[in-house]
């Protein structure tokens, strides 16, 4: 039994429409004089890297970009920006896009302070000290990852996705700008938006962090991936939960809607926070291999996983379940808890079929004979098992995956 819980977030969060302007000050500031961007040729192409570097350059900082970013990006990618990134010399790394880009540039500052492989860093706490200097800059609003401790690669020799979590990955500066997401098409709108989601009820469900127990291989004081769910991040969930319900469908709808925007652009900052505090649990786990196999998105895999692992988690936490289907606008007065909970997963699913997410696992070309493989795989992370609300065995997960599919 804990009695103590932590929180962390980005250095300094800077939020809202136009903020991109002031990122050339932030960073000049810093006396970052040379800032290697990782980007992909999609966003040079929508016009969003731009801007970056106009700021950048304005305010006397000399600026690099590297356009091979990708989606869901490879260990290969990793290894090719640090290569790219050590030739430029950079003060300072920044990751521009979705979490794809803003988590490889996690791996370049990582690997640039400290050479090796990405594959010797994966997993918690593995990243020995400090790193480049880190700026993340979302436009998608989706991941978190310009205030979270993860950076998530694929590996393809393994057919998995894997993911370095260290304190040291917390963006120094994060620069949330609304406007960058104008340009997202609906999909990854919908994708990033409901991984987003994914963030905000998983933390809010997952293992109090009273019942969490601290990795007995690492010393006192750097505490453990995922704390447990604690009040603070779930008064965060709670906030992102909300506003994913008010504005997701609307974003995908009428992509130039200021408001929808604005308001998905912060649930994902705040379920970011809370994620990467609290917890991400057997969503994601069953994720990691499903993905990696299928070549969905991470989104994608998450909006279809999401409400059968709530299904099973439901009568661990009815509650907090009945609380999200009140968040999300159900009408849930005269009902026992139960049943509005279950409301919560009947929101969810609406909202997931409706942003045009797949619905089975076969909609992504999946096997039933790959079922089994995918259940054994997510059962060999237990750090996302051990942060599920309810306990979870092999045949439970490969329960779960045959529902889905
Ligand atoms: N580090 C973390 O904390 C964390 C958390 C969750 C997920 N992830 C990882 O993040 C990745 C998914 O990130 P994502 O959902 O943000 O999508 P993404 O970064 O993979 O981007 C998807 C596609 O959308 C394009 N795109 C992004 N923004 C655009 C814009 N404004 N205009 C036009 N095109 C745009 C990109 O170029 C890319 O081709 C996965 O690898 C996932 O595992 C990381
Ligand atoms: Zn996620």
């Amino acid at each position: 039994m804990r009695n103590t819980w932590s929180f962390s977030t980005a250095g300094q969060l800077v939020f809202g429409n136009g903020a991109v302007a002031e990122l050339g000050p932030l960073v000049a500031r810093r006396k970052w004089n040379r800032v290697y961007i990782i980007a992909d040729a999609r966003l040079v192409a929508a016009g969003v890297v731009q801007p970056v570097v106009e700021s950048l350059t304005a305010a006397g900082v000399t600026a690099g970009v590297f356009e091979g970013g990708e989606p869901e990006p490879a260990v290969r990618t990793a290894v090719a920006a640090a290569d790219a990134a050590a030739r430029f010399g950079p003060d300072a790394i920044l990751g521009l896009g979705g979490g794809s880009n803003m988590d490889l540039a996690k791996i370049v500052a990582v690997l640039i302070a400290h050479g090796g492989s990405p594959s010797q860093y994966f997993g918690w706490d593995n990243v020995p000290g400090p790193v480049l200097p880190l700026i993340g800059v979302p436009t998608t609003a989706g991941t978190g990852s310009e205030v979270s401790h993860a950076a998530v690669l694929t590996d393809a020799d393994n057919q998995i996705k894997v993911s370095t979590l260290s304190p040291y990955l917390r963006p120094a500066l994060a620069v949330v700008d609304p406007q960058l997401t104008y340009t997202c098409p609906p999909q990854v709108t919908a994708d990033s938006g409901i991984d987003a989601l994914t963030h905000a009820i998983e933390a809010y469900t997952a293992t109090s962090f009273a019942d969490m127990e601290a990795p007995a291989d690492k010393p006192a004081g750097y505490g453990m991936p995922y704390e447990g769910a604690y009040p603070l991040g779930q008064a965060l969930a709670e906030k992102a939960i909300e506003l994913v319900g008010k504005h997701l469908l609307r974003a995908v709808q009428h992509p130039d809607d200021r408001a929808a925007r604005e308001g998905m652009a912060l649930a994902a900052t705040t379920a970011g926070i809370a994620f990467s505090n609290c917890a991400v649990a057997l969503v994601h786990g069953l994720e990691y291999p499903l993905g990696a196999v299928l070549h969905c998105s991470h989104g994608a895999g998450n909006g279809l996983l999401l409400p059968h692992v709530m299904e099973f988690n439901l009568p661990a936490r009815e509650a907090e379940f009945a609380k999200i289907a009140s968040l999300l606008s159900e009408d849930v007065s005269g009902l026992t808890t139960r049943a509005a909970a279950e409301r919560a997963v009947a929101a969810v699913r609406r909202l997931s079929a409706a942003i045009g997410i797949p619905q089975t696992i076969r909609d992504l070309g999946g096997r039933r004979e790959q079922l089994p493989g995918f259940a054994e795989k997510s059962f060999a992370i237990k750090r996302l098992l051990a942060t599920n609300p309810r306990p979870a065995t092999q045949a439970d997960l490969l329960g779960i995956l045959e529902r889905a599919f």
